[in-house]
């Protein structure tokens, strides 16, 4: 039994890909998978030195490849140079986690009271969460379809199901993220590829804390979660990798909801 269970635990010699893991959820994703065995392609953003110690450190660590390289989610089309360039570095892929985010002024018009949004900022958040989701899975799809499926999950979070104030942007494309993933999963099946979402409550990560109102998000989710604590970045690590495992063999088109509780309170 214990052998069986550390088997289906393995990945190694399987590759992930996932967007944004410099830092906050996604560096925890990495080093989840990179824990279990799975060689990494990563991106970030404008982070390169830091990208590029992770990347050191992971190989230390845990002796698998990883490597990163520069990504901008507001050009989803370039997911298409991201992937030829995995091509030459690895093997095969068999998971991907978009995970990315943008965040500053590309927000700007996008994040704040539904009475000031604007077209602009909508739509890059549109164009960074759906359609950025949309590309790097259909890439990441074209090459585990070759190796007979895969697992790919797309972060999203609770601010669909709960009034978050200054989130209607974020919001409304996290929603309609999820019902991608649905789309995705109808049609992947067939080529043994599953598709999910994780949907996290408010996680105390560089994103969280840039919310004008940081501390009373903070307060207000202890109060709320029966937990009695504020959400972390492993706590949805874990349901990404345990997605990508083969205990989860028959699970697609789902979103997990890992929230403490406070959905419902
Ligand atoms: N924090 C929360 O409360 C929470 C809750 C539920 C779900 N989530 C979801 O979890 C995911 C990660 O969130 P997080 O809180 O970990 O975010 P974060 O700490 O702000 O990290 C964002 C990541 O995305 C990268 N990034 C930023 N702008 C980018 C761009 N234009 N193109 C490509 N990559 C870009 C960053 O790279 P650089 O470091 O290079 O800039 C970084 O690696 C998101 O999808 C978010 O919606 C977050």
């Amino acid at each position: 039994m214990k052998e069986e269970y550390s088997h289906c635990e393995s990945m190694k010699g399987k590759t992930l890909v996932i967007s944004g893991a410099t830092r906050g959820i996604g560096k925890e994703i990495l080093y989840r998978f990179a824990k279990a065995g799975a060689d990494i392609a990563f991106t970030y953003n404008s982070n390169a030195e830091d990208a590029e110690k992770i990347a050191q450190d992971v190989k230390e660590k845990y002796g698998v490849r990883a490597i990163a390289y520069q990504l901008n989610i507001l050009e989803p089309e370039t997911y298409k140079d991201l992937f030829k360039l995995i091509d030459e570095d690895f093997l095969r892929v068999d998971y991907f986690v978009s995970n990315a985010i943008i965040s500053g002024r590309s927000v700007v018009g996008g994040f704040g009271p539904f009475m000031r949004l604007k077209p602009k900022g909508l739509c890059n958040i549109y164009t960074a969460t759906v359609t950025a989701f949309v590309i790097g899975a259909q890439e990441a799809a074209r090459r585990m379809e070759k190796v007979g499926g895969g697992s790919i999950v797309s972060l999203s979070s609770t601010g669909n199901l709960v009034y978050t104030p200054n989130y209607a942007g974020h919001g409304t494309n996290k929603a309609a993220v999820e019902t991608m993933v649905k789309y995705a999963a109808a049609e992947l099946g067939e080529k043994g590829i599953r598709v999910n979402a994780v949907s996290g409550g408010p996680i105390d990560t560089d994103a969280l804390k840039k919310f004008p109102n940081y501390e009373e998000v903070k307060a207000e989710v202890i109060k709320r979660s029966p937990l009695g604590r504020m959400g972390e970045a492993k706590d949805l690590a874990g349901m990404c990798w345990f997605l990508c495992t083969d205990e989860c063999s028959w699970l697609t088109g789902q979103t997990i909801v890992i929230d403490g509780g406070t959905s419902f309170q």
